[in-house]
């Protein structure tokens, strides 16, 4: 990742470009994971449109990125299968799950709201940062590219979950909360074991 995009994600802890090359030695492993991960996008989103469905501009924004990201599922589906490769069973989430718990859920709907959005560009940022380096890594051209392509999607997305913040919250309390999460989230994958199977782990 260069030093612009660096700056525009804020991302506080670079993941190493090590684990791309190592993780591509597994492609059952990652593809997996990253399958799961995709699935896990498409239904975040789904859920953020029941619990605010009083949010017009929620729903109408988030709506289509739920068939984006269940398209990103497909796409991965695609790359098992035409590997003799098979989906496998969804694992423990200990990066989601970990961001998770920094969710204000005692303070109300509207903070748990805000927390969610932001925790929603911490994800694609940092998917993003993670398909870059795979993308830059792999030696097979259609999964090169497929990465890019996941890439540039992704960046949309941490662009439009923090959009969305700032459509319902003060610019400041968007910029204090997401400087927050920035933090919280590079000592999340400090404290995380260093897995090679895993789109999200502690090898940073
Ligand atoms: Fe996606
Ligand atoms: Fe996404």
């Amino acid at each position: 990742m260069d030093d612009a995009a660096k700056r525009v994600m804020g991302l506080r802890l670079p993941s190493d470009p090590y684990w791309a090359r190592l993780a591509l030695q597994s492609p059952q492993e990652i593809l997996t994971d990253h399958a799961w991960l995709e699935q896990k996008a498409a239904s975040s989103c789904i859920s953020l449109i029941v619990n605010y469905s009083d949010r017009q501009q929620l729903v109408e924004v988030l709506a289509p990125i739920v068939s984006e990201e269940w398209g990103h599922f497909r796409m991965v589906l695609h790359e098992l299968w035409k590997r003799g490769l098979k989906l496998g069973r969804p694992r423990k989430d200990e990066y989601v799950n970990g961001l998770m718990a920094w969710v204000r859920k005692q303070q109300g709907r509207d903070i748990q709201l805000l927390d969610r959005l932001i925790l929603g560009a911490l994800i694609e940022a940092r998917s993003c940062e993670r398909f870059r380096l795979l993308h830059e890594k792999v030696a097979d051209r259609d999964l090169a590219r497929f990465y890019y392509d996941l890439m540039i999607s992704e960046a949309r997305h941490y662009r439009t979950f923090l959009d969305l913040a700032k459509m319902f919250f003060p610019e400041d309390q968007v910029e204090q909360r997401w400087k927050e999460g920035l933090a919280y989230e590079a000592e999340l994958l400090k404290r995380m074991e260093q897995r090679l199977d895993r789109m999200h782990d502690g090898l940073a």
